[in-house]
């Protein structure tokens, strides 16, 4: 019996199949590679020096995820599969809804007709939307998402709550994932964002390896300590072990859950700025530029339900962060990219 882990090989995925590995679990690794690249998965098995199999398959294609769970028999699925850019998704919002809701929907009849009645979802902090008081709580409400990519995991999350309403055999675990950054700390994987990062950290890792010029800084008149935007930075590692913790909770746990992934401390942009300045050793040239369109002043988890249910904590700090994060770039400045 093993995990299918659906967008496994991507930035999120692949520190996950490490900590799965490392926890005993078997795995196999779903993807289309829209996103990624299969040296991902080579990697992590230089990593954990275990090997697991790696199906090339869209979660939209109900025949080869049939086949792919006939072979694997999973236990449980991990479901990271799903289209992430929030401009893009502004521009593309039938692309957006396509992959990311139609294509959960088919993986979720797959996963029924197989019997495999245990997901762990993939959601975001982007699902309270613009107007909840921080520290954001999972019992407040969702909605007044701001773009598409927000919308598709506010209903995926309501398509996940209805089927457990249907059918009292699921077992849901959503995860409201807050701003991951960070790299496994052998600087083997990490992210790679295809072209201009939309995301600050890559942004960052990339001016200081020298592939950008300058990083632009999204408005600093913001209701903040130092006016520039505040979110909680967690460390892709404690995400994934996260994870871990949340796929062993949700094969014991039927119905549908929610937890924050967060440390519960915001950060400025200023602030991981200098932060990453120490790291790397040099000065990142930046300029002040306007407002992102979308983006709210500040964003952090109140994470005690994931402390109390799941066992878990963020351990590792801002600092730590930006070495993991510095080392990844500067032994990859091209990500998998020979
Ligand atoms: P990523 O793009 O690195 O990984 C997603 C993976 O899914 C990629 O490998 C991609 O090739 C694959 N994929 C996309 N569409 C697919 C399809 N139709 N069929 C099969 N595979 C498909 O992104 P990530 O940062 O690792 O994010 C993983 C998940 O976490 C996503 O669902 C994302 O929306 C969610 N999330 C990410 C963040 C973040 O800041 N990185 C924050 C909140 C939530
Ligand atoms: N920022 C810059 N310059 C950049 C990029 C970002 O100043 O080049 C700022 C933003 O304005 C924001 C902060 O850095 O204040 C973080 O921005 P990110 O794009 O890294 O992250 P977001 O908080 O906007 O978005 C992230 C995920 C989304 C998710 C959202 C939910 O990327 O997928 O968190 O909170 F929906």
């Amino acid at each position: 019996m093993a995990i299918l882990i659906s967008g496994g090989a991507g930035f999120i995925g692949s520190h996950t199949c490490v900590e799965l590995l490392n926890a005993g679990f078997d795995i196999a690794v779903l993807d289309n590679f829209c996103n990624s690249n299969a040296e991902s998965c080579k990697r992590v098995e230089k990593i954990t020096g275990k090997t697991f199999p790696v199906y090339t398959c869209d979660i939209r294609d109900k025949a080869g995820l049939d086949k792919v769970f006939a072979e694997v028999k999973p236990e449980a699925v991990i479901h990271f599969a799903g289209l992430k850019a929030v401009p893009e998704s502004v521009q593309k919002p039938l692309l957006y809804y396509d992959n990311n809701i139609a294509g959960t929907v088919t993986l979720l009849q797959a996963m029924d007709d197989a019997g495999c009645k245990c997901i762990v979802f993939s959601s975001s902090a982007t699902v309270y939307g613009d107007s909840n008081p921080v520290p954001f709580k999972e019992d407040m409400t969702e909605g007044n998402t701001t773009n598409p990519y927000g919308t598709t995991k506010l209903y995926i999350e309501r398509i996940l709550k209805d089927l457990c309403v249907s059918d009292p055999d699921w077992h849901v675990c959503i995860l409201r994932y807050f701003n991951p950054i960070g790299a496994h700390e052998s600087g083997m994987i990490g992210e790679a964002p295809n072209g201009i990062p939309n995301n600050l950290m890559p942004y960052i890792t990339q001016v200081a390896v020298g592939k950008r010029e300058k990083l632009s800084i999204y408005g600093d008149n913001y209701n903040t300590p130092d006016g520039t935007g505040v979110r909680d930075y967690i460390h892709v590692t404690d995400l994934a072990i996260g994870h871990v913790r949340a796929v062993e909770r949700a094969l014991k746990t039927a119905g549908a859950e929610i937890f924050n992934l967060g440390t519960g401390h915001g950060v400025s942009v200023l602030e991981l700025v200098k932060a990453f300045e120490k790291a790397c050793g040099k000065p990142l040239p930046y300029v002040i530029a306007e407002r992102r369109p979308g983006d709210i002043d500040t964003s952090y988890a109140d994470a005690s339900r994931a402390n109390e249910l799941l066992n878990w904590k963020a351990e590792r700090g801002v600092d730590k962060m930006c070495e993991d994060s510095w080392r990844w770039q500067k032994n990859n400045p091209n990500g998998y990219d020979e």
